[in-house]
């Protein structure tokens, strides 16, 4: 289907997301939509797939004009979109997602919504059990179930936004190439929202790039990451390198002692001694164990044996509340679903994070906000509610209500859905605080971050775990293959 734009305009207060865009789209091709975090990449694809009124412009498919009120509207008229952060409900099946998802129209019998759901399982190579509750399914599993949904409703362009963000190595190989099979077979154009810029490279025929709500150019790909870069931040960046600052004599100040974690499918023995200014990077396929070892840090999972020590004192099975008292600062990857409360203004998340009596002093709360704004370069108001950021300001907004000094800093995927420049801009910030002796464990799906910024890397694989003792001697191909569960090939 072809896509045309025609001078798209939307204001939110004094930002004007998206200012006068004019783009075509056609179809059976895979399009980049670029741009640093905040350039209107998200308000464009919800404009176009109805979840969000124009302020003016037009949308034409196939040579007419549309006007469509809602998202159900525009899945009529042949546009669908997976949403940055998920909307399905959790609480529904898998198949009754599917039933049920379709909006108004006739209902699916489940006989039927059983079978279509199995052969669109086997044609794209999916793996969903139509019986299993949406909450149970990874990130990647819930994309799966939302494609195949949108793909029954008939939709004949799929908008994607950051779709690779918190999903596992193997599922992104599975959905691109469900993708490409989409635009090359069924002539569908596939809209892809992404700051990966090697996904762009091996997934999109063409680019499109804003910049503060701009059209800035399209171009064909192949492209380098280099020529992507200098589009997206009008230069291109210096190179990233390698750095490790820990010092051999660097004390303990977290150990996990023989302790036995258990979690979903898996189980995991962890000794582990954390030494401060130490970078620990957690690697991993979705549920191998990396997360669990990650929360146990936090006190939000709790070991059944063992003994975990915090700066020599006995820890073990204290609430997160104790633990976050002790010095140790934990960032949930969800971000709407645990780290940040939706409703919420940035100043309220503040005051939360930081003020201790049961009475509030907004005043206070206020104006260290907006400091924090400033010093995080978040694009948005102490009165903004958080779900109005962008996705990558969200992210800096996390960052920026971490304690400042914590022993140690539990991450999960630090920089997920930053751009490239905000990603290195918050790894920055977390050195400056590891510098300064906070222990840092990290997990990440982007196997470039774990070898760029790991002292030593954990690989996780069904529970068990391998060290890289040293990250700066490992390569990426060879983490890939250690995340595949290819132990036996571990360098000594
Ligand atoms: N509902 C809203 N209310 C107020 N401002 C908004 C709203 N939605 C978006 N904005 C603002 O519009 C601008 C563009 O946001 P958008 O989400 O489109 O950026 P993006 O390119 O998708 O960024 P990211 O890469 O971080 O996801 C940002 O400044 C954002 O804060
Ligand atoms: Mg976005």
């Amino acid at each position: 289907m072809q896509i045309e734009l025609k001078h798209i305009h939307k204001r939110f207060g004094p930002v004007h997301a998206n200012n006068d865009i004019n783009l075509t789209f056609r179809g059976g091709r895979i399009i980049g939509v670029l741009g640093e975090n905040g350039a209107g990449k998200s308000t464009l694809m919800k404009i176009l797939s109805g979840f969000q009124p124009m302020d003016s412009g037009e949308i034409w498919l196939d040579g007419s004009p549309v006007d469509y009120t809602g998202p159900q509207a525009a899945i009529g008229s042949g546009i669908g979109m997976l949403q940055q952060d998920p909307l399905d409900v959790p609480a529904f099946t898998v198949l009754e997602n599917f039933i049920y998802g379709g909006g108004a129209g006739m209902l699916l019998p489940r006989k039927v919504a059983t079978q279509q759901l199995r052969f669109m399982c086997a044609r794209f190579g999916f793996e969903l059990d139509s019986e299993t509750p949406i909450s149970h399914l990874s990130i990647g599993q819930r994309q799966q179930m939302e494609i195949i949904r949108l793909l029954t409703l008939g939709v004949k362009a799929l908008i994607l936004d950051e779709p690779t963000t918190g999903i596992s190595a193997e599922q992104k190989q599975i959905l691109f190439k469900a993708l490409r099979e989409l635009a090359a077979n069924d002539g569908l154009t596939v809209l892809l929202v992404s700051h990966k810029l090697e996904d762009v490279i091996a997934l999109c025929d063409e680019v499109a790039v804003l910049r503060a709500g701009k059209l800035v150019g399209t171009r064909d790909m192949p492209a380098t990451t280099g020529q992507l870069v200098s589009l997206m931040f009008g230069q291109e960046l210096a190179p990233q390198e390698r750095h490790s600052a820990l010092s051999p004599s660097a004390p303990v100040v977290m150990s996990f002692d023989k302790t036995q974690l258990r979690g979903g499918r898996v189980t995991v023995d962890l000794n582990l001694r954390i030494r401060a200014g130490e970078v620990i990077g957690l690697a991993g396929l979705d549920g191998s164990g990396q997360e669990l070892a990650l929360r146990a840090c936090a006190g939000l999972v709790k070991p059944h044996h063992g003994q975990v020590m915090l700066q020599n004192r006995d820890v073990t099975g204290q609430s997160y509340r104790q633990f976050l008292a002790a010095g140790v600062a934990f960032s949930a990857a969800g971000r709407l679903e645990e780290g940040l409360v939706g409703g919420l203004t940035l100043t309220e998340h503040v005051a939360l994070a930081t003020e201790t009596n049961t009475t509030i002093n907004w005043a206070r709360a206020r104006r260290f906000c907006e400091e924090q704004l400033n010093r995080y370069n978040v694009r948005g108001r102490p009165e903004s509610p958080i779900e109005t950021l962008s996705g990558g300001n969200q992210q800096r907004m996390l960052m920026a209500l971490m304690p400042q000094q914590p022993v140690v800093m539990a991450l999960e995927q630090p920089t997920r859905g930053l751009d490239v420049d905000s990603a290195r801009w918050i790894w920055q910030q977390l050195l400056t605080r590891r510098d300064t002796g906070s222990a840092i464990l990290f997990s990440s799906p982007d196997l470039d971050e774990l070898v760029t910024y790991s002292d030593r890397i954990l690989v996780f694989y069904a529970g068990q775990i391998m060290e890289i003792p040293d990250a700066t001697r490992t390569t990426i191909d060879e983490l890939g293959r250690l995340i595949g569960g290819h132990f036996e090939e571990m360098p000594v």
